[in-house]
């Protein structure tokens, strides 16, 4: 449907709605029923840094032999790698939508030359899903900061193809992260991300993983954030993330001033065909609006152009914002 078309990081989106990082865009199977579903573009499940060297480091070692370990530690980087490099080289054969690949790094050394290589395998863009724990009590915040930016800096100067990244909301100043980003050069922001979370088990007594899926009522932490950084004067794009259930949520994300709108636990729930339904609402929802195209809407109600931008800068529950007492 053309009137569905948008641009995201210079890339031409038939539909806003992405099927974000997961595990429903690790394999060609997956990928190519999101196309024939009706998805704009699909990034890739993340190639974790992390867990590559979780799996070197939980090999036995070969006594004596120390060029043996550094070969096996080679060839479990490279071949992991090269599985992923093979799936985008193959989903870019079969696709004719974006492929955006993900890294999740968190060490700026060594990791950026698997940028490059994914480059030359024929992405479209890059995703970096980045996020650090603050563990030490006695790094600030400027710190943990500049870890991103020293992060992006590297991976500017090794890739040409665009750069989105996705971060968490946990930051001092959000706002100011997303300057920073557009001065490096990125040309894409994902708000945001949704980690794993732990909780604990009553009965059990132990600490058990959080929900794994969201729920739409998790937009509240997104839209505000949304609103607010469409309405900057920074050539970066926003693709919304967390809490997409429904094509109405999708359209909520763009009237904020998303250029994009990712998808995931409701596909798990409903499965890739769902995508259908949410850009049949999504059209339906712009015909009977008389909008031709998504532009004619995006960030309609933004903090710039909302007639009452107050609301998104109030957080506190005080008599005359709220609907209860
Ligand atoms: C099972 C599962 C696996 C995920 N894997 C990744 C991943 O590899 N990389 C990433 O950036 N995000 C990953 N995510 C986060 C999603 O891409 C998405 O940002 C998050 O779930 C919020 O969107 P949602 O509300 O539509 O689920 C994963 C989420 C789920 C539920």
């Amino acid at each position: 449907m053309e009137k569905l078309a948008v641009k995201y990081l210079g890339l031409s989106l038939r539909s806003p709605l992405i099927v974000s990082s997961c595990g429903l865009t690790s394999t060609l199977g997956y990928l190519k029923e999101a196309e024939d579903c009706g998805a704009g573009a699909v990034v890739l499940k993340s190639l974790f840094e992390e867990q590559i060297n979780h799996h070197i480091s939980a090999l036995p070692t070969v006594q004596g032999y120390p060029e043996a370990d550094d070969y096996i530690s080679y060839y479990i980087k490279s071949h992991s790698v090269d599985e992923y490099l093979n799936l985008i080289k193959k989903a870019k054969a079969i696709l004719t939508i974006p492929v955006i690949p993900s890294i999740n790094c968190f060490s700026s050394e060594g990791w950026t030359g698997f940028a490059k290589n994914i480059q030359d395998a024929g992405a479209d863009a890059l995703e970096i899903n980045v996020f650090f724990m603050p563990l030490d009590r006695k790094k600030t915040s400027a710190d943990a900061e500049k870890i991103y930016f020293d992060l992006i800096e590297k991976l500017r100067k090794t890739v040409k193809i665009p750069i989105a990244i996705k971060i968490g909301f946990r930051f001092s100043n959000i706002l100011h992260m997303i300057n920073q980003f557009y001065l490096r050069r990125v040309e894409g922001v994902v708000m945001f991300n949704r980690y794993y979370e732990p909780d604990i088990d009553i009965n059990k007594i132990d600490i058990v993983p959080a929900a794994v899926f969201s729920s739409d009522n998790e937009r509240r932490y997104v839209l505000r954030w949304i609103a607010i950084a469409s309405a900057q004067d920074l050539k970066i794009d926003i693709s919304a993330s967390t809490g997409v259930h429904s094509g109405t949520d999708a359209i909520r994300y763009i009237l904020a001033g998303a250029n994009s709108v990712q998808v995931c636990s409701v596909l798990y729930e409903k499965g890739i065909p769902y995508l259908k339904e949410m850009n049949r609402q999504l059209a339906e929802w712009m015909d009977k609006n008389k909008f031709g195209s998504i532009n004619d809407f995006r960030g309609r109600l933004n903090w710039h152009n909302y007639k009452k931008p107050v609301v998104f800068e109030r957080t506190q529950f005080m008599k005359y914002f709220s609907a209860i007492d």
